[in-house]
């Protein structure tokens, strides 16, 4: 039996909405046959726009989206996606399977989708391969709102009026796929293309540096050291392995030993943060820029048949695990976190949907997503509690993992993960601070950790109410199924 106490009234750390962000490369088909099908195509689109993934995304509250990449960003130079479509130039996508980029999905048709989307747009721009001129141009052309070369193109191109853009990248992964720079060199690129994207009228952008790969601790010194005054906020990429990038496993074929192996690779970005959080504490005691975790998810192998270029992975009930337990790690570092962006939403990596022709399903890691909502723009209410052990051989994992939050409303949110394998788990949680007149509960769960939707049984896993809760004189009672993502909610 656990027992967690439940202070409801304490806590005062924000978990910013945006920590739920996600992230959409022109990858495989998470843009082209994903998002956006085009406007003749027979499956429901608006301007090109899916209909369905556009309803599935909402119903999970995005509060934003990241875009054009990843590596992808810079290779894109965003006046070739501008103008009537047919006369765009395309373009080889190197780093995604060498495939024909026609770009007919640019600017316009992004914050379209945005707006479709009720979501702010967070914007990677070109430091690679492209000039501070171009990057300069693009904001320009995006949030100017009085006469000028770049809005009068924007107005031929049929949008008059500025949009507003507020978070703004300076490039990605530039010690890699990005330039290959060393972080003394990008942290003074970053500090001139930072500062030709200029603040228009009302617009203020929120400046991001492209940030360390998972250890790269010096990384993370170096910028915070010599650009950290001209950022509000400093990227993390941080991806969970099963095993190595050279040897990854199967997403929906794998044994206990590798369930385990992903478990603990996903639980180790708390330690992850907390080291560079320690490095930017010491240059920014005030905690002013924000670690923005720009890319995190399951990275497993391609399905079999699939373009490797494309990394189309499916989904099981391990990833909606690994998504939960991030979360949580997440809502414990909100005072440093305030964004994260999941790879990718759509066909890559750990997607919130699958697509198939008109065919789309939802995988279990939506499923977390939508379980944990309501954390959004909550306060995180301190958990303590003895989370038990599991183990396989000489592997560990805590048996629970949870967080809780309060919202403006006074409706407390618990979400409690069981990692067993096997085992249910009994809960007894002390709720504090407040009289609890109702709880409801709903669950994610499935017999095996492999479980996870296909086209042909797209329902197999999904949530369902939980009854098996109950509250007499503030105590709540629970039992948590073997593999399970709980949400109670206490009123
Ligand atoms: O998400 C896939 C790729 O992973 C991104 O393009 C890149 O930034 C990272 O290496």
């Amino acid at each position: 039996m656990s027992r967690i106490v439940l202070n409801t009234d304490l806590g005062s750390t924000k978990i910013d909405r945006h920590i739920y962000g996600h992230f959409s490369e022109h990858l495989g088909r998470c843009i082209y046959d994903g998002f956006w099908v085009g406007e003749d195509s027979p499956i429901p689109n608006v301007r090109g726009i899916r209909t369905d993934i556009v309803e599935a995304l909402k119903a999970i509250h995005i509060p934003n989206l990241r875009w054009p990449g990843g590596c992808f960003a810079d290779e894109y130079h965003w006046m070739d996606g501008i103008g009537p479509r047919e006369e765009r130039p395309s373009m080889v996508n190197t780093h995604w399977g060498g495939v024909t980029e026609n770009n007919h999905f640019g600017t316009h048709e992004f914050m379209d989708l945005c707006e479709q989307l009720d979501c702010e747009p967070y914007i990677c721009g070109n430091v690679g391969s492209g000039t501070v001129k171009e990057m300069s141009q693009w904001v320009e052309y995006l949030t100017f709102g009085g006469q000028s070369p770049m809005t009068d193109l924007r107005a031929k191109n049929g949008h008059p009026e500025p949009w507003k853009v507020k978070f703004w990248g300076v490039g990605n992964e530039n010690w890699g796929c990005g330039g290959q720079m060393r972080p003394e060199y990008y942290a003074d690129e970053y500090r001139r293309y930072s500062c030709y994207s200029r603040n228009y009228g009302e617009n203020q952008l929120y400046r991001i540096a492209g940030g360390a790969d998972r250890d790269n601790f010096h990384w993370t010194d170096v910028l915070m050291k010599n650009a950290g005054k001209h950022m509000h906020g400093l990227s993390l990429h941080s991806y969970t392995l099963t095993d190595t990038w050279a040897k990854k496993s199967s997403a929906i074929d794998f044994n206990d030993a590798q369930y385990f192996s992903c478990l603990k690779s996903a639980l180790s970005i708390d330690e992850r943060i907390a080291k560079h959080a320690t490095i930017m504490d010491r240059y920014d005691p005030e905690k002013r820029v924000a670690m923005i975790v720009d890319e995190w998810g399951t990275w497993h192998e391609c399905e079999p048949g699939t373009n490797p270029g494309f990394l189309y992975q499916q989904s099981a009930m391990r990833d909606a695990l690994v998504a939960s337990v991030t979360l949580d790690i997440f809502h414990s570092h909100a005072d440093r976190v305030r964004m994260t962006n999941i790879a990718q939403t759509v066909n890559v990596l750990q997607s919130m949907i699958l697509t198939e022709g008109e065919k789309m399903l939802l995988t279990p890691t939506y499923h977390t997503f939508d379980l944990y909502k309501g954390h959004q723009d909550a306060i995180s209410i301190p958990m303590d509690f003895d989370a038990g052990e599991i183990k396989l051989g000489d592997q560990t994992l805590p048996a629970l993992s949870g967080s809780a939050s309060r919202s403006e409303d006074g409706t407390v949110l618990v979400t409690i993960s069981n990692l067993d394998l096997t085992h249910s788990h009994p809960l007894e949680i002390d709720v504090r601070g407040m009289d609890v007149s109702s709880v409801t509960g709903r669950i994610l769960t499935a017999d095996t950790a492999t479980a996870h939707n296909t086209f042909e049984n797209p329902e197999q896993v999904k949530t369902q109410a939980f009854e098996d809760v109950t509250i007499e004189n503030g105590t709540l009672k629970a039992t948590l199924p073997n593999l399970a993502v709980v949400a109670l909610e206490l009123r």
